[in-house]
């Protein structure tokens, strides 16, 4: 395959303006998506200098998409390779909001970037550490307790959003998969994001339920992880381990912290979206 065309949904995001640079200098493109035509400026100056003329910014609301059509209908002009799903209400204007950004938007996507038609062959969709129903066997009382906490009490419709995408993008991709399509899920799950430069380390894969990452970090690890053939959901805190290293074992390892979801439950969910 020639360079990879990536497209990063939520391009102004945190996140997404620290691994559009990653992107450009590995020589990949990349398309990334704001919601306002203002934003585009920042894109170009947080992508650095490498290959900036491989570097689109497209101007769409994610939260006007309200069917895998509208979904297919960017997929279709963009033809990317690869998707990022790195947009998020962030708690702003209410349930109605979240849901139709985190929840009913990201699912459109992962639909569209599924079907049999579409360019996608890999969906990276940035999730949170507490983001599931049932308990890894590795997390400890206190896991246990923080997760259902933060869940229950602190970010209900966030979490009832999330968990519903994740969910979502394992079973839908597993139907893709099993229609012949070349198609991986990656369900990064980072912990509490800081906006320091990171690059002291990361614990990914099998963590506990509470900590911090950085927003470089996570950006580095979805860059690897992106020119891997893993697929899967990893955890991911501050840590000791280099990026790249980790990045190497979770993918020799097929480490993947599915473990404790009720995987039945989730592939027999109804894949068809309202
Ligand atoms: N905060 C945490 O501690 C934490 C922890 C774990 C995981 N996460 C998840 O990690 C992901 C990335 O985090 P982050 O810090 O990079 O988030 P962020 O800075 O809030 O980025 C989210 C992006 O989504 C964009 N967006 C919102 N509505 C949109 C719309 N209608 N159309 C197009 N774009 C839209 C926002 O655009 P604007 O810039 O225009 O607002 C923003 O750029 C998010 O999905 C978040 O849920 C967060």
């Amino acid at each position: 395959m020639s360079a990879p065309h990536v497209l990063i949904l939520g391009g102004h995001g945190k996140v997404a303006l620290r691994l559009t640079p990653l992107l450009l200098q590995k020589s990949w493109r990349v398309t990334s998506i704001v919601r306002n035509k203002d934003h585009e400026s920042d894109i170009t100056s947080a992508a650095g200098k490498s290959n900036l003329e491989n570097l689109r910014v497209l101007v769409e609301s994610i939260e006007d998409v309200k069917s895998t059509s509208a979904a297919a209908r960017v997929l279709d002009e963009v033809r990317p390779d690869y998707v990022v799903w790195s947009a998020g209400a962030a708690g702003k204007g209410g349930p109605v909001r979240t849901f139709a950004i985190d929840r009913d938007a990201c699912r459109y996507y992962i639909d569209a970037a599924a079907s049999p038609s579409s360019s996608v062959k890999k969906f990276l969709l940035v999730s949170y550490i507490a983001s599931r129903r049932g308990y890894p066997p590795w997390w400890t009382t206190e896991d246990k307790a923080s997760a259902d906490h933060v869940n229950q009490n602190i970010l209900a419709n966030y979490y009832k959003a999330k968990v519903a995408a994740d969910e979502y993008l394992l079973a839908r991709s597993k139907a893709a998969r099993d229609a012949g399509k070349a198609f991986a899920d990656i369900c990064l799950r980072p912990g509490t994001l800081t906006d320091d430069d990171g690059g002291e380390g990361v614990l990914l894969g099998r963590t506990g339920s509470r900590g911090e990452v950085s927003r470089t970090d996570v950006a580095r690890v979805a860059a690897a992880l992106l020119d891997t053939e893993y697929r899967g959901w990893l955890d991911l805190l501050k840590g000791k381990e280099e990026v790249g290293a980790a990045v190497d074992r979770c993918v020799s390892e097929k480490v993947d912290c599915i473990e404790g979801e009720d995987l039945e439950a989730i592939y027999n969910a109804r894949l068809e979206l309202d």
